[in-house]
């Protein structure tokens, strides 16, 4: 009881909410000190990149890269939506990553790694040294793993430097990566390797986390079954140690199959691996994420628009130049630490820096010590980390002498007052902020202000970034007017470099998600008629700037990491004592979004305590501990329409201590006040209007 009180009285002042009674804010403008130095300080820019001069402004990003064979056609719109970019171009990416960068940068760090211990040194990994290691690995993946060009191969690793490495070595031989998030469960993983059809899963044997060693090859063997169940057999195990030489996990090393990639490094000390030739249209890499059914899309990109759109969007908006220390805090295994911890940054020569563990470990300023320490001038991360610094050590970044240029937020709406918070305390008042919203289908931002050209206006991720074309439609295909206050479907009207080619194995999934709904005519060939749905809601203000407001599909965005809501249910279902689920997100004022699962049990079983730990503990199993719910609550039965379709809307706003709203036309009202009643108690305090994301969430039933 004590603890529903306590979650009532969070909704009711969570900054979420404070979101929700947005009102325009004021502009913040950067400093001349900034727009003297940025990339981009031309406001030219809007013209060269505006329609008229759609598609060959890209050229401008593209001709960014060392190309071995110059494209002949920017951009091929013949097979609609599957969008072709500078076609007939070669290039391979890590050679752009590395060996370009060698006659002028080669004593210069590439990578930092920051280890969590914080007695442990800082390893600072050259781009001499980067070109080495990539080019031992890349000999391994291809004489040892027997890998080429077009093969994949799942990565399941911590944030340790031989994770960009392994992928770079990838890049050289042309081998697709897949890198799967390393708090993802063995389980999650194992369902990767088999949509995939990877031979090979290169993992690690463990890594810290708040103080602990975690054991990660113990995932291994799970997701080898799981793989061998889809029918995706695994002929190899390499298995990088945290400590070379020392093995610190107790799973076991099976003979013949798993090999310690430090050891069979030996036997290509030195060796050099010319970069493969690759296509401009060749996969770069696969990248899972969650929609809305129960099974992950693997998000295919293609190596020369995605580089060329990460390279330019990091010079242009993240004003990444050589002679930066960068610090992106996202993990790897997201799509943020693909483009902007590894692909932008080291196709720019920057000096990009790697954390291993939690942000408040041991406390609340280690973030500020580690910048201070690495003279870190350009800074990026989530809303929930900002929220978490924020209430772990409001006034720690004040104590440390570091000075950001430039901040970037990623991965979910800010609240103003947090933006705010970002910018003063922080930033200390002297960087520029750029509010960045994209995802990991379109490779590269879509929304941001240009840090030296657009005031930044708090909670607004801005107008599209150079060369993309937002609008907002309505359910019936009308642009909703800029500054009418009405929130409608975000789209993108034009194709870009760095949007996805296709979704890994599934060309009719990836139509009928991102296509289908706002398309004018299918047999067009004219990219006009193919606006890009993003499945997120928004606001667009007379200022052309946009708001972005959630996810209005069954994905739950969690501290920004994306969850299925089908994945989580299919998770609960594979239980035999479950009949139905359904999951809600629920606001968290650190968090953004937790899920909460309901589930109704089969006739014959009791409820219990056990049940419910039962519930938690299979989804982190099966997808992680990410995924954790909130709570999980059994009920008699679920609300229902006449037709049958489960009303996660009203669980939803039970959960969130809001309005129901309307459920006369239910097929058992009832139901919904005995639910409302066993969540909220028997008095309970609604409040009216609820977050956007939340009134959207289930409008399609
Ligand atoms: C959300 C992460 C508000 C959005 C790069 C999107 C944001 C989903 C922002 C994609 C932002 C991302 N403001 N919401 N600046 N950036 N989102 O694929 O709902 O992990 O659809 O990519 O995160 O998450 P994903």
């Amino acid at each position: 009881m004590a603890e529903i009180r306590e979650s009532k009285a969070a909704v009711q002042t969570s900054e979420a909410q404070i979101a929700v009674h947005w009102r325009e804010e004021e502009y913040f403008y950067p400093s001349s000190k900034f727009v003297g130095q940025a990339n981009l300080s031309d406001p030219g820019v809007n013209e060269r990149f505006s329609e008229n001069n759609f598609p060959e402004c890209f050229r401008e990003y593209a001709d960014m890269l060392s190309w071995d064979k110059y494209w002949h056609t920017t951009l091929d719109t013949n097979d609609p939506p599957f969008w072709k970019w500078f076609v007939g171009g070669k290039l391979n990416a890590s050679y752009n990553c590395i060996d370009r960068h060698l006659e002028k940068y080669k004593n210069k760090a590439a990578l930092i790694f920051v280890p969590e211990p914080e007695q442990e040194a800082t390893v600072a990994v050259t781009y001499q040294e980067l070109y080495v290691r990539v080019n031992e690995m890349a000999a391994l993946l291809r004489e040892f793993a027997g890998l080429k060009a077009g093969d994949r191969v799942t990565i399941h690793m911590p944030m340790i430097p031989e994770l960009p490495i392994t992928m770079l070595a990838c890049a050289r031989l042309g081998v697709i990566h897949s890198v799967v998030f390393g708090g993802f469960s063995g389980e999650a993983c194992g369902r990767r390797i088999a949509d995939s059809g990877s031979r090979i899963l290169i993992t690690a044997d463990s890594y810290y986390r708040s103080g602990k060693m975690i054991d990660h090859k113990a995932n291994a063997q799970i997701a080898l079954d799981i793989a061998k169940q889809e029918g995706q057999p695994v002929d190899k195990v390499l298995v990088w140690r945290r400590y070379r030489g020392q093995y610190g996990s107790k799973a076991p090393m099976i003979e013949g199959r798993d090999y310690f990639v430090d050891d069979e490094l030996l036997k290509f000390s030195g060796r050099i691996i010319e970069p493969v030739s690759m296509d401009a249209e060749a996969p770069l890499f696969l990248m899972y994420t969650s929609g809305s059914t129960g099974k992950p899309k693997g998000c295919q990109h293609r190596t020369g628009g995605y580089l060329a759109y990460v390279t330019g969007t990091s010079k242009y908006l993240q004003d990444i130049h050589p002679t930066d220390v960068y610090w992106c805090m996202a993990d790897i295994g997201w799509i943020t630490g693909h483009s902007y911890i590894v692909y932008g940054p080291l196709a720019l020569a920057a000096t990009t820096v790697l954390y291993e563990g939690v942000p408040t470990f041991p406390d609340a300023g280690r973030v500020w010590r580690i910048a201070e320490r690495l003279n870190v001038n350009i800074f990026h991360t989530s809303p929930t980390a900002i929220r978490q610094l924020r209430k772990a050590g409001p006034d720690e970044p004040a104590k440390y002498k570091y000075h950001f240029k430039h901040m970037t937020t990623v991965g979910e709406p800010i609240e103003p007052e947090v933006w705010r918070w970002y910018h003063d305390v922080v930033g200390k008042g002297e960087a520029v902020i750029v509010d960045t919203w994209w995802q990991t289908e379109t490779g590269g931002f879509l929304c941001t202000t240009k840090p030296a050209i657009d005031p930044m206006k708090p909670g607004s991720a801005g107008p599209g970034a150079p060369g993309i074309y937002p609008t907002v439609f309505d359910e019936n295909n009308e642009d909703v007017k800029a500054g009418s206050g009405k929130a409608g479907n975000i789209c993108i009207r034009n194709p870009w470099p760095g949007i996805m080619q296709t979704i890994w194995g599934d060309r009719d999934r990836f139509v009928d998600q991102y296509y289908r709904k706002y398309c004018k005519d299918s047999k067009s060939k004219e990219w006009h008629d193919w606006p890009y749905f993003a499945a997120d809601g928004a606001v667009l203000a007379a200022d052309g700037y946009l708001r972005i407001l959630g996810r209005v599909d069954d994905v739950i965005n969690v501290a920004g990491h994306r969850l299925g809501t089908k994945e989580i249910e299919s998770a609960c279902l594979t239980l035999p004592e479950i009949a139905e689920a359904a999951v809600v997100p629920v606001v968290d004022d650190i968090k953004g979004r937790i899920p909460e699962v309901y589930v109704s049990l089969v006739p014959g079983i009791q409820p219990s305590q056990e049940i419910a730990d039962k519930v938690t503990k299979t989804i982190e199993t099966i997808i992680g501990k990410i995924a954790r719910p909130r709570k999980v609550h059994i009920v008699p039965d679920m609300p229902k329409t006449r037709s049958g379709k489960l009303m996660r809307r009203v669980l939803a706003a039970i959960s969130n201590n809001l309005s129901t709203g309307d459920i006369t036309t239910l097929a058992n009202p009832d139901i919904v006040e005995s639910v409302r009643e066993m969540v909220q108690g028997k008095e309970s305090v609604v409040v009216k209007d609820g977050p956007d994301d939340l009134k959207q969430f289930g409008g399609v039933e």
